[in-house]
């Protein structure tokens, strides 16, 4: 399963990398928001940052909803750098979209999946990726991992190429239940991936360790 970080943040993302697991970079216009970055030459040169620390796979998000505007847009960002992976929402003109860069080689990673079906349809336009949304189906009281195994094993199927990428993973258990429905690749903030090596028997027992060797020396 790829680890890829959903952060603008350029210390969080290099923390991840330097952690030797990291896979990618997942950002949206929220994301571009919170670390303060606007205007499009601003938004340009933090993807081109954001692939200088990363070896692979930085999802850069479109902000037009038109085809014609997002053929322009994804383009011009896939020019940044080979690194780029292009973000298109799940809309008519998305999927059209997808349709057309994928055959020019650019990758997608088509975004705010929230059912099967559309996870089908983006498949079956030449998405790279498709990201359902569990954390944001858990938070209107539906269980968004059914829907991360559903799209596995509809995928599975057909042999569609399209990677399962399991977005708004919110806490480890998400990401665990990724794992065990055999998601492709988890996004998630850094706080999950570093809560993955804590557990209060491992902290303990690593005291004692060095206290007991400590009485032998
Ligand atoms: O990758 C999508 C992600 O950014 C959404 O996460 O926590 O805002 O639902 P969240």
């Amino acid at each position: 399963m790829k680890f890829f970080i959903d952060t603008a943040n350029l210390s969080e993302i290099q923390e991840a990398y330097d952690l030797g697991i990291l896979d990618g970079v997942t950002t949206n216009p929220s994301l571009m928001a919170k670390e303060g970055i606007t205007g499009s030459d601003n938004i340009l040169k933090h993807y081109k940052d954001i692939c200088n620390i990363v070896d692979d796979n930085v999802s850069a998000e479109v902000i037009s909803v038109t085809l014609d505007e997002m053929l322009k847009e994804g383009r011009a960002l896939a020019k940044i750098d080979d690194k780029i992976v292009v973000k298109i929402p799940m809309i008519k003109d998305g999927v059209k979209a997808i349709k057309v860069l994928s055959s020019e080689g650019i990758r997608t990673n088509c975004t705010l999946i929230f059912n099967a079906g559309q996870a089908i349809l983006a498949a079956k336009a030449g998405a790279s990726y498709v990201s359902p949304f569990m954390g944001r189906l858990d938070d209107i009281g539906t269980e968004g991992i059914l829907l991360i195994e559903q799209i596995v094993h509809i995928f599975d199927n057909y042999g569609f190429e399209t990677e399962v990428l399991a977005a708004s993973v919110r806490h480890n258990i998400h990401l665990i239940q990724c794992a065990e429905v055999g998601a492709d690749v988890v996004t998630c903030p850094l706080k999950v991936i570093t809560g993955l090596l804590k557990h209060p028997l491992t902290d303990s027992g690593l005291e004692q360790f060095l206290a007991d060797y400590k009485k032998g020396n």
